[in-house]
């Protein structure tokens, strides 16, 4: 039988990606963002090409209620989500401090809050499953950030946060049948900046990761269950450098912002 995904912000950038790219594969699919007509669509042209089924929930994660309808999408023991992958997200152009504390609030949700009740169903959901295999009842790809290697206001924070708890739930989860595994990509070509008002003008065109791309190889981590997937040999790379930079460096980065 197909195996389903649970896909969120799956309108745009990386989420469609991996929408695509889990649909070619087979998967049928569970998407979850606020713009109910790009979902449609999307589902439309998904069901037309590769013969899958996809169903599409409106939420914001940002809300209490919203977040409720995707966790309940998650918990649901008639269509089992055999993979989680907490996608959505977004970012505020101002550094913390300059920024309004109700803005703040709003990030946290969706970066921290709402992965987090996500993954904690999907943990509780998975672990209890009995009509698979033991050893594969179900993986969580939790999108980060190779900003989380970074001191970089509350965005690098909060994917921080996101890398430091997945880590850990790949070692406890691992023997329980359940794969936890942090995506950590670095700069995509997707809607984000522009949305979020950042001008990246400054950033050089080798440092701009292709969305399709970035997720082949996080499927490939996912596959070989890694724990930690940074796509890309030049950001594997600097995500060593920025673990292992002298203070000095980690200063001045930190002095430039977020
Ligand atoms: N692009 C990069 O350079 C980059 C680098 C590293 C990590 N990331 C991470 O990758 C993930 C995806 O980013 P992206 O670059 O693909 O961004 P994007 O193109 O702007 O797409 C963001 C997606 O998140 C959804 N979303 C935003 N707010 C939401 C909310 N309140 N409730 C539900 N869905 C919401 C959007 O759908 P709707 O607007 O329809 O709700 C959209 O589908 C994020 O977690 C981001 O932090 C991005």
């Amino acid at each position: 039988m197909a195996k389903r995904a649970l896909i969120t912000g799956a309108t745009a950038g990386i989420g469609k990606a991996f929408a695509r790219a889990l649909a070619r594969q087979g998967w049928n699919l569970v998407i979850v963002s606020r713009d109910a007509v790009r979902m449609d669509a999307l589902a439309s042209e998904l069901r037309q090409q590769h013969g899958i089924a996809v169903d599409v929930v409106a939420a914001d994660l940002t809300t209490s209620a919203g977040l409720a309808t995707a966790t309940a999408a998650v918990r649901d023991a008639a269509r089992p989500i055999d993979l989680l992958v907490n996608n959505a997200g977004a970012s505020i152009a101002q550094w913390f401090g300059d920024t309004s504390i109700t803005d703040e609030d709003w990030h946290l949700d969706l970066l921290v809050r709402a992965p987090m009740h996500l993954m904690d169903a999907a943990l509780k959901t998975m672990s209890a499953r009995t009509d698979v295999n033991t050893n594969d009842k179900g993986a969580i790809l939790n999108v980060a950030s190779v900003a989380a290697f970074a001191l970089r206001g509350t965005y690098s924070a909060h994917k921080a946060w996101l890398v430091n708890l997945s880590h850990w739930a790949h070692f406890r989860y691992k023997d329980r049948g359940v794969h936890v595994m942090a995506l950590c990509p670095g700069f995509a070509r997707t809607e984000f900046h522009q949305r979020g008002k950042m001008d990246t003008s400054g950033i050089p065109d080798w440092m701009w990761l292709d969305a399709d791309r970035l997720v082949a190889d996080a499927l490939k981590d996912l596959a070989r269950k890694k724990a930690i997937s940074v796509p890309s040999l030049r950001y594997k790379l600097l995500a060593f450098l920025s673990r292992n930079m002298p203070s000095f460096i980690v200063a001045a980065v930190a002095r430039r912002g977020r």
